[in-house]
């Protein structure tokens, strides 16, 4: 299983004194030489942490994959077409929000996601859509011809310690076989930490996991490069920190 490292959160540091420290690229650039399969930055439409430039220069410097998050809207599909990275992530944005909120209503969406998604094919661009566990999105995403769906584990992520997680975790395995059996690439993120990843680690049809805030936080207190170092122990060696 790879890891994707999102690091938007390095950039919140640097926007809120509006300087150049700390630079995302050079965070990315150390998590990459930590042994991370991919990049993920979230180039949100009101530019609040990662700016176009931090994409342009990721994208020249990396030789691991970029994948970068942002709106199903036709602004950021130009935007993100101009900058060619391998993947993108298209997820809901709203302005008042944290974090993202839940997956991408794909079947709502369906007559306005069709042309977007062949216009990043068109230039190379492959699309993957952050969905809900639900199997009427997976199969949309199908029938769209997306690339591959990321799993909202925002849910599971969410649950106070003492509720049992097991139906959530049985409908997200569920459908990731559904995503499998449809050929789209599964991979799956949002809240976790060292201490829940455990167990979407070890679902087998999950390719790449999309985790942030938890490794930049933890790379206040030990360096991103062992905060990355000690996150791909725990998916590797699922039931080590496990709750
Ligand atoms: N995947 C998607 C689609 C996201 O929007 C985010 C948050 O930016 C993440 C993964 C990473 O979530 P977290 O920062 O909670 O690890």
């Amino acid at each position: 299983m790879r890891l994707g490292v999102n690091i938007d959160h390095v950039a919140t540091l640097r926007q809120a004194r509006g300087g150049h420290e700390p630079d995302p690229v050079t965070a990315a650039l150390a998590a990459q030489s930590a042994g991370a399969h991919s990049i993920t930055v979230h180039l949100r439409q009101d530019r609040r942490h990662i700016q176009e430039r931090d994409v342009r220069l990721l994208k020249e410097m990396l030789s691991i994959p970029l994948n970068v998050e942002c709106a199903a809207t036709p602004e950021s599909l130009e935007t993100v077409v101009s900058m060619r990275p391998l993947w993108v992530t298209l997820v809901p944005e709203t302005r008042e929000e944290l974090t993202t909120q839940g997956g991408l209503d794909v079947a709502f969406l369906q007559s306005h996601l069709r042309q977007m998604i062949r216009d990043y094919h068109a230039s190379e661009i492959r699309v993957s859509i952050f969905v809900d566990a639900v199997a009427e999105q997976v199969k949309t995403a199908a029938k769209l011809e997306a690339d591959a769906v990321e799993f909202n584990t925002g849910p599971y992520t969410d649950l106070p310690l003492t509720t049992n997680p097991d139906s959530l975790l049985a409908a997200l395995k569920e459908n990731c076989r559904l995503a499998s059996r449809l050929e789209l690439g599964v991979l799956a993120g949002h809240g976790l930490n060292l201490r829940n990843v455990g167990p979407i680690a070890s679902v087998p049809e999950i390719m790449e996991l999309n985790i942030g805030h938890s490794i930049v936080a933890r790379s206040v207190f030990v360096g991103i490069e062992q905060a990355v170092r000690e996150m791909l122990k725990a998916i590797r060696e699922p039931d080590i920190f496990s709750q």
